[in-house]
């Protein structure tokens, strides 16, 4: 059972969006709107899960975490749109060496949820030195909140979808393109959990980054998660060396 086995969305993320709320997903309000009302029709606590939940893509993500020169040195993980899944908390809890992992989204309600969920169900760090944080944050402005070539690992699962499946939202995909390239260091790595046919994503990625010249080359490359129900997702990943 290779790891399409695992893709088990926690619920069909997009049988709760109408059409109009689909082309909407550029937008604070949208999210806010959805993390209310999701949260308002249940008493317990759950993690909403786009597309597949941590365990779909552990593998890619791991290795990355656990091979590093300096074992000792902390890794800095910024999962960007993080809404209120479980996948920061879940590096954070698996990562044997020690990692700060940041989860940033737009809606301040995602992030309280998640906040209220960890005081209320403390993690446990898979290492003591390790760090959790949850942070309101417009992913479009990540040179405010972090230096240049700081973070070691940027995850993205569904937020760059949201933005290019909305009706204004390829500019605001390319600016949180933009602004991870800035922030990732030069052996750090961008990671686009997506179900967009590598066609179309590669291409999309190829240009953004050469039109954006924030880097001298990219390597871009797609790797397949699997299939469910019919549809196929990918780990797009792109490293990015910088301007000398
Ligand atoms: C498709 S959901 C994915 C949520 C989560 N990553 C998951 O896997 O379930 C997209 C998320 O991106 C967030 N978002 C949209 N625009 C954003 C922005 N400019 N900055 C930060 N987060 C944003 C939304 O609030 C939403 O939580």
């Amino acid at each position: 059972d290779g790891p399409a086995g695992y893709l088990q969305p926690s619920s069909n993320h997009l049988c709760h969006f109408s059409a109009e709320l689909i082309e909407n997903m550029d937008k604070k309000a949208t999210w806010d709107r959805f993390y209310s009302e999701t949260s308002s029709s249940t008493t317990a606590f759950k993690n909403f899960e786009w597309f597949f939940s941590f365990d779909a893509v552990r593998h890619l993500i791991m290795p990355r975490l656990e091979s590093r020169p300096q074992p000792d040195a902390s890794l800095h993980v910024l999962d960007i749109g993080c809404g209120t899944s479980d996948l920061g908390p879940c590096i954070y809890r698996r990562s044997s060496l020690p990692v700060r992992v940041t989860c940033a989204d737009i809606s301040p309600i995602a992030v309280q949820l998640m906040k209220d969920h960890v005081l209320a169900k403390p993690v446990q760090p898979g290492n003591p030195s390790s760090e959790l944080e949850f942070t309101e944050m417009d992913c479009m402005q990540l040179k405010k909140h972090f230096t240049s070539s700081s973070i070691d690992l940027i995850i993205d699962k569904g937020t760059t979808d949201a933005l290019l499946r909305s009706k204004e939202g390829k500019g605001k995909a390319e600016l949180v393109l933009q602004q991870c390239l800035k922030v990732l260091k030069s052996s750090g790595v961008l990671l686009q959990f997506s179900d967009e046919d590598p066609d179309a994503r590669l291409l999309w990625l190829e240009t953004a980054v050469r039109e954006q010249k924030v880097a001298s080359a990219a390597n871009v490359g797609v790797q397949e998660v699997g299939v469910l129900r019919g549809v196929s997702y990918y780990c797009y990943q792109v490293t990015a060396d910088p301007v000398s």
